[in-house]
Protein backbone atom coordinates (compact mmCIF):
# COMPACT_ATOMS: atom_id res chain seq x y z
CA UNK A 1 0.00 0.00 0.00
CA UNK A 2 1.28 3.55 -0.41
CA UNK A 3 0.93 6.07 1.36
CA UNK A 4 1.92 9.94 2.06
CA UNK A 5 3.89 9.04 5.40
CA UNK A 6 5.18 12.54 5.08
CA UNK A 7 1.73 13.90 6.14
CA UNK A 8 1.82 12.54 9.85
CA UNK A 9 2.47 15.33 11.67
CA UNK A 10 5.90 14.48 14.34
CA UNK A 11 3.88 15.56 17.01
CA UNK A 12 0.92 13.09 16.41
CA UNK A 13 4.01 10.22 16.23
CA UNK A 14 3.79 9.01 19.97
CA UNK A 15 -0.13 8.39 19.85
CA UNK A 16 0.26 6.99 16.31
CA UNK A 17 3.11 4.19 17.92
CA UNK A 18 1.07 3.30 20.80
CA UNK A 19 -2.36 2.57 19.04
CA UNK A 20 -0.98 1.09 15.70
CA UNK A 21 -1.63 -2.66 15.79
CA UNK A 22 1.85 -4.47 16.63
CA UNK A 23 3.73 -7.86 17.11
CA UNK A 24 6.14 -8.42 20.21
CA UNK A 25 8.43 -11.76 19.17
CA UNK A 26 11.46 -11.00 22.10
CA UNK A 27 9.74 -11.05 25.80
CA UNK A 28 11.04 -13.33 28.14
CA UNK A 29 7.76 -13.84 30.30
CA UNK A 30 9.95 -14.01 33.83
CA UNK A 31 11.57 -10.76 32.69
CA UNK A 32 7.74 -9.17 32.96
CA UNK A 33 8.12 -9.92 37.29
CA UNK A 34 7.48 -6.76 38.35
CA UNK A 35 8.90 -6.07 41.74
CA UNK A 36 5.25 -5.91 43.48
CA UNK A 37 4.04 -9.23 42.20
CA UNK A 38 7.49 -10.85 43.12
CA UNK A 39 7.06 -10.07 46.53
CA UNK A 40 3.36 -10.97 46.65
CA UNK A 41 4.17 -14.24 44.95
CA UNK A 42 7.00 -14.79 47.82
CA UNK A 43 4.32 -13.96 50.21
CA UNK A 44 2.08 -16.28 49.16
CA UNK A 45 4.58 -19.36 48.64
CA UNK A 46 6.59 -18.63 51.93
CA UNK A 47 9.61 -17.85 50.09
CA UNK A 48 12.26 -15.61 51.96
CA UNK A 49 13.74 -13.02 49.15
CA UNK A 50 17.43 -11.35 50.13
CA UNK A 51 15.31 -7.64 49.45
CA UNK A 52 13.78 -6.03 52.54
CA UNK A 53 11.56 -3.86 50.24
CA UNK A 54 10.07 -3.51 46.82
CA UNK A 55 11.90 -0.37 46.59
CA UNK A 56 15.13 -2.32 47.79
CA UNK A 57 14.89 -4.51 44.99
CA UNK A 58 14.10 -2.10 42.41
CA UNK A 59 17.14 -0.13 43.39
CA UNK A 60 19.71 -3.04 42.79
CA UNK A 61 18.17 -2.68 39.04
CA UNK A 62 21.34 -1.14 38.00
CA UNK A 63 23.17 -3.04 35.57
CA UNK A 64 26.66 -3.07 34.13
CA UNK A 65 26.17 -6.15 31.17
CA UNK A 66 24.17 -9.29 30.89
CA UNK A 67 25.54 -10.90 33.63
CA UNK A 68 25.16 -8.85 36.16
CA UNK A 69 21.38 -8.52 35.20
CA UNK A 70 20.87 -12.29 34.81
CA UNK A 71 21.97 -13.25 38.44
CA UNK A 72 19.07 -10.89 39.61
CA UNK A 73 16.53 -12.11 37.39
CA UNK A 74 17.45 -15.76 38.19
CA UNK A 75 16.76 -15.00 41.81
CA UNK A 76 13.54 -13.11 41.07
CA UNK A 77 12.15 -16.00 39.23
CA UNK A 78 12.68 -18.26 42.49
CA UNK A 79 9.27 -17.32 44.02
CA UNK A 80 7.36 -19.45 40.93
CA UNK A 81 6.43 -22.39 42.47
CA UNK A 82 2.89 -23.37 41.55
CA UNK A 83 0.89 -23.54 38.28
CA UNK A 84 -0.98 -20.54 39.19
CA UNK A 85 2.54 -18.45 40.17
CA UNK A 86 3.13 -19.03 35.84
CA UNK A 87 -0.47 -18.63 34.64
CA UNK A 88 -0.76 -15.08 37.23
CA UNK A 89 2.61 -13.83 35.77
CA UNK A 90 1.87 -14.53 32.54
CA UNK A 91 -1.68 -12.59 32.53
CA UNK A 92 -0.14 -9.66 34.01
CA UNK A 93 1.78 -9.65 30.66
CA UNK A 94 -0.54 -10.56 28.40
CA UNK A 95 -2.87 -7.31 30.13
CA UNK A 96 -0.39 -5.01 29.41
CA UNK A 97 0.08 -6.07 26.08
CA UNK A 98 -3.37 -5.14 25.55
CA UNK A 99 -3.17 -1.53 26.65
CA UNK A 100 -0.11 -1.22 24.07
CA UNK A 101 -2.17 -2.71 21.34
CA UNK A 102 -0.21 -5.93 20.72
CA UNK A 103 -2.18 -8.61 18.77
CA UNK A 104 0.44 -11.48 18.76
CA UNK A 105 2.92 -12.08 21.30
CA UNK A 106 5.14 -15.04 21.53
CA UNK A 107 6.80 -15.30 24.51
CA UNK A 108 10.10 -16.98 25.85
CA UNK A 109 10.27 -19.11 28.65
CA UNK A 110 13.19 -20.88 30.50
CA UNK A 111 12.01 -24.17 31.61
CA UNK A 112 15.77 -24.81 33.44
CA UNK A 113 15.70 -21.87 35.76
CA UNK A 114 12.56 -24.11 37.14
CA UNK A 115 13.38 -27.54 36.49
CA UNK A 116 16.49 -27.06 38.25
CA UNK A 117 14.60 -25.75 41.32
CA UNK A 118 12.72 -29.18 41.39
CA UNK A 119 9.29 -27.14 39.79
CA UNK A 120 8.41 -29.91 36.84
CA UNK A 121 8.29 -28.83 33.63
CA UNK A 122 4.79 -29.62 33.41
CA UNK A 123 3.57 -26.97 35.85
CA UNK A 124 5.23 -24.24 33.83
CA UNK A 125 4.30 -25.09 30.72
CA UNK A 126 0.68 -25.89 32.25
CA UNK A 127 0.40 -22.51 33.93
CA UNK A 128 1.95 -20.98 30.95
CA UNK A 129 -0.28 -22.29 28.11
CA UNK A 130 -3.46 -21.72 30.26
CA UNK A 131 -2.98 -17.90 29.96
CA UNK A 132 -2.61 -18.03 26.19
CA UNK A 133 -5.62 -19.31 25.90
CA UNK A 134 -7.18 -17.34 28.28
CA UNK A 135 -5.51 -14.12 26.60
CA UNK A 136 -6.99 -14.99 23.18
CA UNK A 137 -10.35 -15.32 25.14
CA UNK A 138 -10.68 -12.47 26.83
CA UNK A 139 -8.39 -10.04 25.96
CA UNK A 140 -8.01 -11.03 21.99
CA UNK A 141 -4.48 -11.04 22.30
CA UNK A 142 -2.62 -14.37 20.41
CA UNK A 143 -0.29 -15.73 22.84
CA UNK A 144 1.98 -18.63 21.65
CA UNK A 145 5.06 -20.00 23.95
CA UNK A 146 8.56 -20.25 22.47
CA UNK A 147 10.99 -22.63 24.66
CA UNK A 148 14.40 -21.34 25.45
CA UNK A 149 17.15 -23.63 26.57
CA UNK A 150 19.83 -22.11 28.67
CA UNK A 151 23.34 -21.27 27.15
CA UNK A 152 25.64 -21.84 30.00
CA UNK A 153 24.15 -24.93 31.10
CA UNK A 154 25.26 -27.98 29.08
CA UNK A 155 23.55 -29.21 25.34
CA UNK A 156 22.68 -32.51 27.27
CA UNK A 157 21.09 -30.82 29.75
CA UNK A 158 19.15 -29.01 26.28
CA UNK A 159 18.62 -32.25 25.25
CA UNK A 160 16.98 -33.57 28.62
CA UNK A 161 14.71 -30.57 29.01
CA UNK A 162 13.55 -31.06 25.27
CA UNK A 163 12.57 -34.71 25.79
CA UNK A 164 10.97 -33.99 29.28
CA UNK A 165 9.00 -31.15 27.32
CA UNK A 166 7.81 -33.05 24.15
CA UNK A 167 5.23 -34.58 26.56
CA UNK A 168 3.75 -31.39 26.33
CA UNK A 169 4.75 -30.61 22.33
CA UNK A 170 0.97 -29.01 21.78
CA UNK A 171 1.68 -26.02 23.80
CA UNK A 172 4.73 -24.56 22.35
CA UNK A 173 5.72 -23.53 18.99
CA UNK A 174 9.59 -23.25 18.73
CA UNK A 175 12.74 -23.15 21.08
CA UNK A 176 15.48 -20.27 21.41
CA UNK A 177 18.50 -19.98 23.08
CA UNK A 178 19.37 -17.20 26.11
CA UNK A 179 21.10 -16.82 29.15
CA UNK A 180 24.92 -16.00 29.00
CA UNK A 181 26.24 -15.16 25.56
CA UNK A 182 29.99 -14.69 25.86
CA UNK A 183 31.98 -17.76 25.95
CA UNK A 184 28.58 -20.42 24.74
CA UNK A 185 28.58 -19.92 21.23
CA UNK A 186 25.37 -21.01 19.34
CA UNK A 187 27.50 -24.05 17.64
CA UNK A 188 27.45 -25.39 21.22
CA UNK A 189 23.81 -26.21 20.51
CA UNK A 190 23.69 -27.61 16.90
CA UNK A 191 22.66 -31.13 17.38
CA UNK A 192 19.66 -30.23 19.86
CA UNK A 193 18.46 -27.60 17.52
CA UNK A 194 18.80 -30.11 14.36
CA UNK A 195 16.45 -32.88 16.70
CA UNK A 196 14.10 -29.53 17.10
CA UNK A 197 13.91 -28.72 13.43
CA UNK A 198 13.71 -32.62 12.47
CA UNK A 199 10.40 -32.20 14.98
CA UNK A 200 9.00 -29.39 12.90
CA UNK A 201 9.56 -26.82 15.73
CA UNK A 202 10.12 -23.08 14.59
CA UNK A 203 13.87 -22.39 15.85
CA UNK A 204 15.41 -18.58 17.40
CA UNK A 205 18.76 -17.40 19.15
CA UNK A 206 20.03 -14.64 20.78
CA UNK A 207 23.03 -14.09 19.26
CA UNK A 208 24.94 -10.66 18.50
CA UNK A 209 23.93 -8.84 21.78
CA UNK A 210 27.11 -9.02 23.75
CA UNK A 211 28.57 -11.69 21.57
CA UNK A 212 30.53 -10.79 18.18
CA UNK A 213 29.05 -10.90 14.44
CA UNK A 214 30.76 -14.62 14.28
CA UNK A 215 27.69 -15.46 16.64
CA UNK A 216 25.38 -14.69 14.52
CA UNK A 217 26.72 -16.09 11.48
CA UNK A 218 26.58 -19.51 13.45
CA UNK A 219 22.96 -18.94 14.80
CA UNK A 220 22.22 -18.79 11.02
CA UNK A 221 24.71 -21.42 9.64
CA UNK A 222 24.90 -23.91 12.13
CA UNK A 223 21.57 -23.75 14.07
CA UNK A 224 19.58 -22.40 11.11
CA UNK A 225 17.45 -20.22 13.03
CA UNK A 226 14.55 -18.44 11.36
CA UNK A 227 15.27 -15.05 13.69
CA UNK A 228 17.87 -13.71 15.56
CA UNK A 229 17.29 -12.08 18.62
CA UNK A 230 18.96 -9.02 18.85
CA UNK A 231 21.61 -8.91 16.45
CA UNK A 232 22.57 -5.48 17.01
CA UNK A 233 26.38 -5.90 16.41
CA UNK A 234 25.68 -7.44 13.17
CA UNK A 235 26.31 -3.28 11.75
CA UNK A 236 30.10 -4.27 12.41
CA UNK A 237 30.31 -6.67 9.51
CA UNK A 238 28.71 -5.78 5.91
CA UNK A 239 28.99 -9.10 4.45
CA UNK A 240 26.75 -10.46 7.68
CA UNK A 241 24.77 -6.88 6.75
CA UNK A 242 23.98 -8.37 3.30
CA UNK A 243 23.22 -11.70 3.98
CA UNK A 244 20.63 -10.76 6.47
CA UNK A 245 18.90 -7.55 4.13
CA UNK A 246 18.85 -10.33 1.40
CA UNK A 247 17.33 -13.18 3.05
CA UNK A 248 14.77 -10.95 5.15
CA UNK A 249 16.39 -12.84 8.08
CA UNK A 250 14.43 -10.43 11.28
CA UNK A 251 15.81 -9.32 14.05
CA UNK A 252 14.21 -9.08 17.31
CA UNK A 253 15.81 -5.75 18.56
CA UNK A 254 15.05 -4.75 22.10
CA UNK A 255 16.26 -1.15 22.66
CA UNK A 256 15.42 -0.13 26.03
CA UNK A 257 17.60 -3.54 27.05
CA UNK A 258 20.75 -2.40 25.08
CA UNK A 259 20.78 0.82 27.16
CA UNK A 260 20.19 -0.56 30.37
CA UNK A 261 22.68 -3.16 30.02
CA UNK A 262 25.11 -0.86 28.68
CA UNK A 263 25.59 -2.31 24.92
CA UNK A 264 24.60 1.23 24.09
CA UNK A 265 25.82 4.16 26.09
CA UNK A 266 22.55 6.21 25.36
CA UNK A 267 19.39 5.49 22.97
CA UNK A 268 20.58 8.26 20.87
CA UNK A 269 23.69 6.36 19.97
CA UNK A 270 21.23 2.70 19.05
CA UNK A 271 22.10 1.34 15.74
CA UNK A 272 18.46 0.49 15.00
CA UNK A 273 17.87 3.69 12.25
CA UNK A 274 21.50 1.83 10.22
CA UNK A 275 19.44 -1.59 10.06
CA UNK A 276 16.35 -0.43 8.45
CA UNK A 277 18.54 1.87 6.27
CA UNK A 278 20.10 -1.49 5.20
CA UNK A 279 16.91 -2.92 4.21
CA UNK A 280 16.67 -5.22 7.31
CA UNK A 281 13.90 -6.93 8.96
CA UNK A 282 14.13 -5.51 12.49
CA UNK A 283 11.79 -5.38 14.68
CA UNK A 284 10.88 -3.44 17.87
CA UNK A 285 10.43 -5.41 21.18
CA UNK A 286 10.80 -4.96 25.21
CA UNK A 287 12.89 -7.76 26.21
CA UNK A 288 12.12 -7.89 30.35
CA UNK A 289 10.05 -5.13 30.42
CA UNK A 290 9.97 -5.25 34.06
CA UNK A 291 13.80 -5.05 34.52
CA UNK A 292 14.12 -2.33 32.12
CA UNK A 293 12.30 0.59 32.25
CA UNK A 294 9.34 -0.59 29.86
CA UNK A 295 7.04 -2.27 28.24
CA UNK A 296 6.72 -2.50 24.21
CA UNK A 297 5.16 1.19 23.84
CA UNK A 298 7.68 2.74 25.98
CA UNK A 299 10.22 1.20 24.34
CA UNK A 300 8.67 2.75 20.72
CA UNK A 301 8.51 6.07 22.38
CA UNK A 302 11.92 6.31 23.86
CA UNK A 303 13.94 4.90 20.55
CA UNK A 304 11.67 7.32 18.51
CA UNK A 305 12.11 10.29 20.87
CA UNK A 306 15.97 9.85 20.56
CA UNK A 307 16.78 9.06 17.16
CA UNK A 308 14.83 12.15 15.19
CA UNK A 309 15.61 10.37 12.35
CA UNK A 310 12.93 7.67 12.53
CA UNK A 311 9.61 8.84 11.25
CA UNK A 312 5.87 7.62 10.88
CA UNK A 313 7.59 5.57 7.61
CA UNK A 314 9.75 3.64 9.97
CA UNK A 315 6.94 3.26 12.53
CA UNK A 316 4.62 1.43 9.73
CA UNK A 317 7.89 -0.47 8.80
CA UNK A 318 8.82 -1.76 12.40
CA UNK A 319 5.06 -3.17 13.09
CA UNK A 320 4.63 -4.35 9.36
CA UNK A 321 8.05 -6.40 10.20
CA UNK A 322 6.63 -7.69 13.53
CA UNK A 323 3.77 -8.92 11.63
CA UNK A 324 6.20 -11.04 8.49
CA UNK A 325 8.55 -12.12 11.19
CA UNK A 326 5.99 -13.60 13.29
CA UNK A 327 5.05 -17.56 13.26
CA UNK A 328 1.64 -16.75 13.62
CA UNK A 329 -0.75 -18.25 10.58
CA UNK A 330 -0.95 -16.74 7.14
CA UNK A 331 -4.77 -15.55 7.14
CA UNK A 332 -4.15 -14.14 10.87
CA UNK A 333 -0.34 -12.19 9.99
CA UNK A 334 -2.35 -10.48 6.80
CA UNK A 335 -5.71 -9.40 9.22
CA UNK A 336 -2.81 -7.27 11.34
CA UNK A 337 -1.21 -5.91 8.43
CA UNK A 338 -4.83 -4.53 6.96
CA UNK A 339 -5.29 -3.42 10.30
CA UNK A 340 -1.52 -1.76 10.41
CA UNK A 341 -2.80 -0.02 7.30
CA UNK A 342 -6.13 1.25 8.61
CA UNK A 343 -4.68 2.71 11.25
CA UNK A 344 -1.71 4.48 9.37
CA UNK A 345 -4.49 5.62 6.35
CA UNK A 346 -6.52 7.42 9.81
CA UNK A 347 -3.33 9.55 10.53
CA UNK A 348 -2.84 10.22 7.15
CA UNK A 349 -5.89 11.44 6.70
CA UNK A 350 -6.03 13.36 10.10
CA UNK A 351 -2.98 14.92 9.44
CA UNK A 352 -4.05 16.42 5.95
N1 LIG B 1 17.39 -13.87 29.37
C1 LIG B 1 16.52 -12.88 29.63
N2 LIG B 1 16.86 -11.77 28.98
C2 LIG B 1 17.98 -12.06 28.26
C3 LIG B 1 18.81 -11.33 27.37
N3 LIG B 1 18.58 -10.05 27.06
N4 LIG B 1 19.87 -11.96 26.83
C4 LIG B 1 20.13 -13.23 27.14
N5 LIG B 1 19.37 -13.96 27.96
C5 LIG B 1 18.30 -13.38 28.51
ZN1 LIG C 1 16.28 -11.66 25.38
Amino acid sequence: MTMNFDSIPRDHLPALLRAMPKAELHMHIEGSLEPELIFALAKRNGVVLPYASVEELRAAYAFTDLQSFLDIYYAGASVLLREEDFFDMAMAYFRRAAIDHIVRAELFFDPQTHTERGVPIATVINGLARACETAQRELGVSGALILCFLRHLSEAAAFETLEQALAHREHFIGVGLDSSELGHPPEKFSRVFTRCRELGLHLVAHAGEEGPPAYVWSALDELRVQRIDHGVRSVEDPALMQRLATTRMPLTVCPLSNVKLCVYPTMAQHQLPALLEAGLCATINSDDPAYFGGYLNQNFIETFEALPQLTARHAHRLAANSFEASFAGAKDKLRWARALDAAFAAAVRQGQ
